[in-house]
């Protein structure tokens, strides 16, 4: 057990930070939160809303002894050099996702932590939303056998969601908001991925969708990453010999819900889901030829919305489309292992905003790797680096590299218990 407790800077006080700065002033483990931001505006009014001090600049939290921890949430292309600079700082981190936008910087990460034995714990929502916390249990019950296919999709249309980019990009905010949508692919692959502890990608071949009527957006001279693909879908090989299909969209018609597992499909049972309900179907042991189809709905959607579902479907799935359940757990999310501090305080992400605090946080106070460890979300990340040069080169087949999984001598925690 770590003894000292946490002196952590949160790095970032954008859009997104603000969800986690009373997560983690409220874990049992945090002893000192601080905030800081280039735009000390920003910075103030997360003084102010928070009731937390400043900090002069990541640099200088990287020099002080008395800080050993740092959480980064600025914009993800920063993420990588500045999760290699902390942990050579020696500071634990906690960082938004993606993990980088390299491969080279995972590699980089992995190899510091190993070295270190310092926390790293990123922040995947993916990997706690209610259907891959169900697929998981099952695959591991063996309820599907056999795991053949699985498909996942982050949806995420930016012509409704420039502010997004616009608090940090400013007047030149689509050149950032072009960035190739698998170079942010964490929260498809790591629902399939996270369902199946220790399978990997070893193949990709994968597809971009061109000539967007978003042309200001997408296209070769139109952004930072000369990128033409506002959509794109990639074609997995995993390592047990099941294949995975993931997209990553940017620019459809739908927008919520957003990241879901659509199928999971194995030799002996299957789970699908559809705009609010879940199904699991297994084949049925007096007959064989038949199979047993279940709705697995109320275990999955938050209660508010499984009630709605059963009174008034035409209503639930506007409430849905509108965002209903977003900061409300499910069932099936193990809720009973998180600190009795974190009742009753803001959410977020279908409820999954807790379990990654309380990660990071557990990880850090017992010593054992958090189940986001580097190792993981390479795991997640690394196919999209690779899946957006196959689809710049037509749907080319390319190798998956793998960093391979965690030190022997170093637990993993697990997503249920604590
Ligand atoms: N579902 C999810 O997991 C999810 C959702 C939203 C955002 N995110 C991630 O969270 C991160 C932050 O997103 P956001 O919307 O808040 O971005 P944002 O652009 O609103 O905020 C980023 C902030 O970081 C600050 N910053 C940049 N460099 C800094 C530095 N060196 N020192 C101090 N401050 C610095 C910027 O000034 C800005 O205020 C992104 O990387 C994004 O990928 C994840």
């Amino acid at each position: 057990m770590n003894k000292e407790k946490l002196r952590i800077v949160v790095i970032g006080c954008g859009r997104f930070s603000k969800f986690f700065v009373p997560l983690f002033k409220a874990h049992p483990v945090v002893e000192k939160v601080y905030v800081c931001d280039l735009k000390k505006d920003r910075e103030q009014e997360y003084m102010q809303k928070f009731g937390v001090e400043g900090y002069e600049s990541f640099e200088k939290a990287l020099e002080d002894k008395s800080i050993n921890a740092v959480a980064i949430f600025t914009q993800r292309f920063k993420h990588g050099q500045m999760v290699i600079d902390a942990l050579k700082a020696g500071k634990n981190v906690y960082s938004a996702v993606p993990c980088a936008v390299s491969i080279d910087e995972i590699k980089e990460i992995a190899r510091l932590v190993k070295e270190t034995r310092l926390t790293y714990s990123m922040g995947e929502t993916g990997v706690y939303r209610a259907p891959a916390m169900f697929c998981r249990r099952e695959y591991k019950k063996g309820t599907f056998g056999k795991f053949v296919y699985g498909e996942a999709h982050y949806n995420h249309d930016i012509r409704n969601m420039e502010d997004s980019f616009k608090s940090s990009g400013g007047d030149n905010w689509k050149k950032f908001a072009g960035v190739p949508p698998f170079f942010y692919p964490t929260h498809s692959t790591a629902m399939i991925l996270s369902s199946m502890p220790g399978v990997y990608a070893t193949k990709v071949s994968a597809m971009g969708f061109e000539g967007s009527s978003r042309t200001d957006i997408f296209g070769e001279d139109k952004n930072n990453y000369k990128n033409p693909f506002s959509n794109e879908t990639m074609l997995l090989k995993l390592s047990n010999g099941g294949i995975a299909r993931i997209s990553e969209n940017r620019c459809v018609g739908w927008h919520a819900p957003e990241t879901y597992i659509s199928q999971f499909y194995g030799e002996d049972g299957a789970y699908e889901f559809s705009v609010a309900n879940h199904h699991l179907s297994t084949w049925n042991p007096e007959n064989p030829k038949m199979n047993v189809l279940k709705r697995v709905t109320d275990e999955l959607q938050p209660k508010s919305v499984s009630d709605l579902i059963k009174s008034d479907y035409d209503k639930a799935i506007q409430e849905i489309a509108d965002g209903m359940g977003f900061y409300e757990t499910s069932p099936i999310q193990p809720t009973e292992r998180l600190p009795k501090e974190y009742e009753g305080i803001w959410n977020g992400h279908n409820g999954t905003h807790h379990f990654l605090i309380d990660d990071f946080c557990r990880a850090y106070a017992t010593g054992k790797l958090s189940p986001t460890n580097i190792w993981a979300v390479a795991r997640y990340n690394i196919p999209g680096l690779i899946a957006h040069e196959s689809a710049l080169k037509g749907g080319v087949l390319m190798d998956v590299p793998d960093l391979g999984n965690p030190p022997d001598d170093w637990e993993v925690l697990d997503y249920d218990k604590n």
